[in-house]
């Protein structure tokens, strides 16, 4: 195996039926993590497990649907062993609807910090749990460049994307004594179905604002995942990591 083992360990990761969340589950399990999968595509999901039970990982696939954050607690209550005791903890799902402000109505606004703050908030606290008597976990959020440097039709996912970083610092502080980091992943322009919808010329304009002139892969982002959830990033909480290509900096 290159790279950060993490055989022993359990990851659960939130959107893991697409793009970077894929990504970043698949990677935990090439590193020797269990894996628990969740998203709302069941089928998506069960397909992804059967195919890293078939390389020789072990993945269970777990439907959840963030937005009904009353139901979040009880629906990981229900995780059979050893899938419950979960080791790493990665928010990474996350929906936009975007629009200008002065446009931008209630439900938007309510559709985007349900999903993307109030869902991480539910899991965390249903998760965290558990690491507190193990006395060890890795709390991963995907956050975004855009939580820090706001952007221009964006309100609501900016301030959900903001709102992981300042729950993350604080979860950082209270969970350090039980030996749990806390740290947050903020890529900049990913190569996904969220990117793909952009049109070309708007790309192009975008590649020349990233320093290494290029769009980051879902790779990229599930190498930073990979080192946070290590052993070897205990001593890192607290922390937001950008994978931006030098977009942020
Ligand atoms: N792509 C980028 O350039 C970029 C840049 C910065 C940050 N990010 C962040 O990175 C994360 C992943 O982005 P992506 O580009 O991979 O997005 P994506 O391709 O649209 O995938 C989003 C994932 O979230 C899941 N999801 C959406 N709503 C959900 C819900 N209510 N409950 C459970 N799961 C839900 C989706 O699965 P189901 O539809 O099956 O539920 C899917 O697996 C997001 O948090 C995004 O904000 C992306």
């Amino acid at each position: 195996m290159t790279g950060f083992n993490l055989e022993g360990k359990t990851a659960l990761v939130t959107g893991a039926s697409q793009g970077i969340g894929e990504a970043i589950a698949r990677r935990l399990a090439l590193q020797g993590a269990r894996l628990v999968l969740a998203a709302r595509t069941a089928d998506k999901l069960e397909a992804m497990a059967a195919e890293i039970g078939e390389t020789g990982g072990e993945a269970l696939a777990w439907p959840l649907d963030l937005s009904r954050t009353g139901e979040i607690g009880d629906r990981l209550k229900e995780l059979p062993e050893p899938f419950n005791a979960v080791d790493i903890l990665v928010n990474n799902a996350g929906i936009t609807a975007d629009n200008i402000f002065i446009r931008m109505g209630q439900e938007e606004w309510d559709r985007v910090l349900n999903t993307n703050l109030s869902g991480a908030f539910a899991v965390t606290r249903a998760l965290a749990r558990g690491m507190m008597r193990r006395r060890w976990g890795r709390i991963i959020s995907v956050s975004s460049v855009v939580g820090m440097m706001g952007n221009a039709g964006q309100a609501n996912y900016a301030a959900a994307k903001a709102g992981l970083i300042g729950l993350s610092k604080s979860l950082a502080r209270e969970l350090a004594p039980r030996n749990i980091t806390v740290n947050v992943i903020a890529p900049g322009f990913v190569e996904t179905a969220m990117t793909d919808r952009i049109p070309e010329k708007q790309r192009d304009g975008l590649v020349e604002m990233i320093p290494l002139q290029r769009l980051g892969t879902v790779e990229d982002v599930a190498w930073a995942t990979a080192f946070l959830a290590s052993e070897e990033a205990g001593y890192v909480t607290g922390h937001v990591l950008n994978v931006s290509g030098g977009l942020y900096i």
